[in-house]
């Protein structure tokens, strides 16, 4: 290529990220927890419908960054741009990112206790613009089907992982944020969080996983990032760092 073309493909580049024409565009976010600076310049796009794999040592700033982008207040987003979908998420609060269709779905799950698996999918119903119907829901979990009359609390691990990626799916979701979706799960478990990961995938869901068991989420992805304090070491497709085992090593410990 010459540096005449080269120069005009970069000049698009540059043209489509200013317009927001990325589905979701993260642009030089920088975030704090009242003193400390954690998120340090982060910058991504995701088309629709893609999975990316958001990936790093422990400490690396992943929750941080998945938290920024729902808009949580910690950590503070200080700068930066974060558009879903041509609208600016940057300058919402986490109530108004939910309303736009941006779900997370955190470590601990927050199941809520003393409700039963169908009382946790109303709640999201009703506290959101309206997804997946219970029938959708229950079609595609048939776990949570049959136990749907049971405390949420009562599931295992790996049931409760189902219902809160089921409660966010009752919201009407644009970009789904999963964190360490199979973390403490056994393998056998995993491999059904995953299909149900794959199954959303294959629905166009926009997705951003994070997550430490790095093989997993890289063979659900289109693309990946590789974070390392608070900053993006590597950007690319996934298929790039499950080839790359000097980045694997020196990153990701697989
Ligand atoms: N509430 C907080 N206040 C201050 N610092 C925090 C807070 N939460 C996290 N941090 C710090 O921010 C940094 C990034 O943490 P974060 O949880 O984003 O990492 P992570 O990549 O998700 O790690 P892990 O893989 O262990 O989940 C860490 O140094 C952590 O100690
Ligand atoms: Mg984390």
């Amino acid at each position: 290529m010459n540096m005449h073309s080269n120069n005009v493909r970069e000049e698009q580049n540059r043209m489509a990220t200013e317009k927001g024409d990325a589905f979701f565009s993260v642009r030089d976010i920088h975030a704090w927890y009242g003193e400390s600076y954690i998120v340090q310049g982060v910058s991504f796009d995701i088309a629709k419908g893609e999975v990316l794999s958001l990936l790093g040592r422990n400490g690396a700033g992943k929750t941080s960054t998945l938290r920024t982008l729902a808009r949580l207040d910690n950590p503070a987003l200080k700068s930066g741009e974060i558009w879903l979908n041509g609208e600016p998420l940057h300058s919402k609060r986490a109530f108004q990112a939910a309303k736009m269709g941006v779900q997370l779905v955190p470590e601990d799950r927050r199941i809520i206790g003393g409700l039963t698996v169908e009382e946790n999918l109303v709640l999201a119903q009703v506290s959101g613009e309206k997804g997946w119907t219970l029938e959708k829901i229950y079609d595609h979990f048939p776990r949570l089907a049959e136990r749907r009359k049971q405390d949420a609390v009562t599931m295992s691990g790996g049931e409760q992982q189902m219902l809160a990626v089921a409660r966010a799916l009752a919201r009407d979701i644009k970009i789904l944020f999963l964190d360490e979706p199979y973390e403490g799960l056994a393998p056998v478990i995993v491999h059904e969080i995953e299909s149900i990961v794959r199954q959303i995938r294959d629905l166009g869901i926009t997705t951003i996983i994070v997550e430490q068991n790095a093989v997993a989420a890289l063979r659900l992805s289109d693309k990946a990032v590789i974070m390392d304090t608070g900053q993006i070491v590597f950007s690319g497709t996934a298929a790039e760092v499950l080839d790359n085992a000097e980045l694997r090593e020196e990153y990701l410990a697989i």
